[in-house]
């Protein structure tokens, strides 16, 4: 009698590798974007580089700290097999930095969004324990009026409650109209659920035609600072 445990196909977790570290607009213009994206973004602190190390397994992949303002350039992993990236990206709505800081990377978040020709998606982060903020609903505004598909995380789910949880689960839902998924990057809650929403947004499909292809300049969200 075969065993049904070892019979089945062991489907390998995909990994991250370290593509580009770009700190200016310098870096980012010149920089070559030949496969499709995936952007972190949301708030400092919010737990985006906690999240790439979770997701890729990892403990030092990306820069952590419980100080915010951490990352202050624009991270690009690839994920493989696939062949998408995933990007981390300097968080926003943070008051202590100096206002030259937070307008340089500002400046880098919103060039990023606004000219990547080939960002897929925007994988919004919220912190599950904190109620809706301005600066996430300008975000999801700007997703939302560039037809960018959005998924929304909501982090940190290892701090709050189911009832806390559920609640943010549907304020997020009616204001994006896609169903949010829960993580931990503690307990590694919603990580599976997680690659599989990611894998299916960076697909990468066959060649578009050319004019299908054409870069598609868009409008930076006023908040990214
Ligand atoms: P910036 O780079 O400043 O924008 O921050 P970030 O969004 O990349 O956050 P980061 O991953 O650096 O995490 C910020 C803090 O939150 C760190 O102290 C993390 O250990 C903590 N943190 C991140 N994710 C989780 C989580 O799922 N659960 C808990 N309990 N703490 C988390
Ligand atoms: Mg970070």
């Amino acid at each position: 009698m075969p065993d049904i445990k070892t019979e089945k196909k062991l489907c390998p977790a995909p990994t991250l590798e370290l593509l580009a570290t770009l700190y200016t607009l310098d870096q980012l213009k010149s920089y070559v974007h030949d496969r499709p994206q995936i952007a972190l973004a949301g708030r400092s602190n919010v737990g985006k580089s906690s999240l790439i190390n979770a997701l890729a397994r990892r403990k030092k992949l990306a820069k952590v700290s419980s100080e915010p303002g951490k990352t202050r350039s624009v991270n690009l992993f690839e994920v493989k097999p696939d062949g998408f990236c995933l990007t981390d990206l300097p968080g926003y709505g943070y008051a202590r930095r100096g206002h030259e800081e937070r307008r340089c990377w500002a400046e880098l978040i919103q060039n990023y969004l606004e000219k990547t020709p080939t960002l897929r998606a925007l994988a919004l982060l919220i912190d599950c324990r904190i109620p809706t903020q301005e600066s996430d609903r300008v975000m999801a505004d700007f997703a939302k009026a560039h037809k960018l598909p959005v998924i929304p995380i909501l982090t940190k789910a290892d701090k709050c409650t189911l009832k806390e949880r559920s609640a943010q689960m549907k304020t997020w839902e009616r204001i994006l109209g896609v169903k949010p998924v829960a993580v931990s990057s503690v307990s590694k809650l919603g990580i599976d659920e997680l690659w599989e929403r990611l894998r299916e947004a960076g697909k990468i499909e066959e060649p578009a035609a050319p004019e299908e292809a054409m870069t598609e300049n868009r409008e930076a969200p006023a908040c990214a600072e």
